[in-house]
């Protein structure tokens, strides 16, 4: 058996070796490394996979957020609303805007911000919403446009861990998430669900004047060479990574349907163990598991990584400090400020290996040593 890993992309890039190596070396023949034809296509590969009138590449999912906040007009010391159990990006490019980031509670099964932790949070200078599909399930994004229409703020979606994910309305109509909001964002990280090999990232949006404004920001300011209408960035896909996410992304839904195999066999094998939860399930959204996330109580969960790390079995904490406890925002909030549910969330999850590359004799090892942890205390 090999090593056990929490993502095996080595295997996953021995399965397409061929077709990757051929593109990549083509698109290095071709010397256009830069907004090649390569990057054109996968913009509009993954533009018609999501269902989706734009698909701005850029240079990475921090990227993407920022560049989206940027294109929303807003001003020093606005507020934009998001939740506190999430990769640091979502609020530290808030911060980084000079915008105040406002920090939301989630709630405790979905691990999503919901409207009840939104809503108490608006006042006169809120103007986004960042919503954060965590873990590969969408947050109820229905709930989340009625209140944002109601208050005029924008819906930016953070993405990055749940591509292909699709979310169904009340009235049936099933989107993508990432399509939902005015614009949705995402990362390539080699490990998320669609990763390239190195940085990547994208937003999406149907609105032609968000795209517009989103394609000047990534260049520099500029629609035309040498005329910067506004204050830009220097934010791109390159063609490599295009070449070889235009490859990956024909696998995609391949891929999360493996991911999601697996967590249904984490499911029958932890379903029955007493003082551990298995993942929630959202009646209104698929989940494509970039992380198999479960609960359990704190004493027993540092014991329990202690005693999978002896046996070579890789656990992660997504994520162990709530952002507001974080130092670099220290300022957006008051002293000894606290939420319930991320305080309870990043004593109590963890997450065990989940990638598109099942190896049944590893799961099964991982499964044996969690059962074996819980069935000795
Ligand atoms: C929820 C979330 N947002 C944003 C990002 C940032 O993406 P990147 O690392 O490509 O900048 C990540 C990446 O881990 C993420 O998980």
């Amino acid at each position: 058996m090999s090593n056990i890993q929490m993502v095996d992309l080595k295997s996953q890039y021995l399965k397409i070796k061929t077709q990757i190596d051929r593109e990549v070396l083509d698109t290095i023949s071709s010397t256009k490394y830069i907004n090649g034809p390569k990057v054109h296509e996968f913009s509009s590969n993954l533009s018609k996979y999501l269902g989706c009138k734009h698909v701005i590449p850029c240079a990475n999912g921090t990227d993407a957020l920022q560049i989206a906040l940027m294109s929303c007009n807003l001003k020093p010391g606005d507020e934009v609303i998001c939740p506190s159990f999430t990769y640091v990006a979502t609020a530290e490019v808030v911060a980084l805007l000079g915008l105040k980031p406002v920090m939301a509670d989630v709630d405790e099964n979905t691990f999503n911000m919901c409207v009840e932790h939104i809503e108490p949070l608006i006042t006169s200078k809120t103007k986004a919403i960042v919503p954060v599909h965590l873990f590969g399930q969408s947050t109820n994004m229905e709930e989340i446009l009625i209140l944002a229409k109601k208050h005029d703020l924008f819906v930016i979606e953070d993405n990055a861990q749940a591509i292909g994910s699709n979310y169904k309305f009340s009235n049936g109509e099933i989107k993508k998430t990432g399509t939902i909001g005015h614009i949705g964002t995402t990362s390539f990280f080699p490990s998320k669900n669609l990763g390239c090999y190195g940085d990547g990232g994208a937003m999406f949006t149907n609105d032609d004047n968000l795209a517009e404004k989103m394609k000047m920001i990534a260049n520099h300011g500029q629609n035309k060479r040498y005329y910067h209408k506004v204050t830009g960035c220097n934010s791109r896909l390159d063609s490599i990574q295009a070449a070889i996410l235009n490859v990956k992304l024909k696998y995609l839904d391949q891929y999360n349907s493996n991911r999601e195999k697996m967590a249904k066999t984490y499911d029958i094998g932890f379903g029955d163990v007493e003082h551990l939860s298995i993942p929630f399930r959202s009646p209104n959204s698929t989940h494509v598991f970039h992380q198999y996330t479960l609960k359990t109580s704190t004493d027993y969960r540092d014991k329990l990584i202690k005693y999978l790390t002896e046996k070579e079995i890789p656990a992660m904490i997504y994520y162990p400090v709530p952002l507001y406890r974080q130092e670099a925002f220290s300022s957006y909030v008051p002293e000894n400020f606290s939420l319930d549910n991320i305080e309870k969330l990043c004593n109590s999850v963890f997450s065990l290996p989940i990638h598109s590359e099942k190896e049944n004799s590893q799961q099964e090892k991982i499964i044996e040593a969690v059962r074996s942890f819980f069935n000795s205390i």
